[in-house]
């Protein structure tokens, strides 16, 4: 992103961006697809439960940890608050799309005309999120957020996902490019490295998380 941050390692905000970015490409390439039923195919790939949860993971802990303590910190100055609103702006019309897309594929009449206009919003609204946050929103996190809260925001999202670690690590890491994902697997602690490569990975890619699966299988 060629930016410099003078405070706080912005590593895991690029790789959940990213990640995420990734598997809007997919579902956008799910639903342009003829041969199948696109509603059959996110309704039942498990891939499209778990970017719905770590969307989610990720957008509430910055509403919790990030949003308001900026607001507070900030609160004299109407040019940062403006751009705080329009985060929270921004997630406030995603989230909502995630449950009209869930409705959309259960609507077996009216739901494939629907999804296509569903799933582009959410591709576009998220991408130029994603872009407005990491082009103006992180520089003003790093110098705003003292190093506590910058732990607290971090801690959130690990204890979101919790127990989740299993399936959270490599679906984060699915896609990336292999030079960046040696480095960010060398730099890993030995306590999710080790189960990463020898368990985690491996059951993760049996998943084959964007494959469709019969109905009655499903989750
Ligand atoms: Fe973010």
């Amino acid at each position: 992103m060629g930016q410099e941050f003078k405070n706080h390692d912005m590593t895991m905000m690029f790789t959940i961006h990213d990640a995420l970015r990734r598997s809007t490409e997919q579902i956008a390439r799910i639903t342009a697809r003829t041969d199948e039923d696109p509603r059959q195919v996110l309704r039942t790939a498990v891939g499209w439960e778990l970017f719905k949860k770590y969307l989610t993971i990720h957008h509430t802990a910055e509403d919790v940890t990030v949003w308001p303590v900026m607001r507070r910190a900030l609160a004299d100055k109407p040019d940062e608050l403006e751009l705080l609103e329009a985060m929270e702006g921004e997630h406030a019309v995603i989230d909502p799309l995630l449950a009209d897309i869930d409705a959309a594929l259960a609507d077996r009449d009216a739901g494939l005309e629907r999804l296509g206009g569903l799933t582009d919003a959410l591709h576009t609204m998220l991408h130029n999120h994603l872009d407005h946050e990491e082009g103006e929103a992180l520089k003003l996190m790093d110098i705003t957020m003292s190093k506590e809260e910058w732990g607290v925001f971090a801690r959130e999202g690990s204890t979101r996902v919790g127990d989740d670690a299993r399936r959270y690590l490599p679906w984060l890491l699915d896609g990336m490019p292999p030079a960046k994902l040696t480095g960010f697997v060398a730099n890993l602690p030995d306590a999710l490295r080790t189960p990463y490569e020898t368990e985690w990975r491996p059951a993760y890619e049996a998943l084959d998380i964007w494959a469709p699966k019969a109905d009655s299988a499903a989750r």
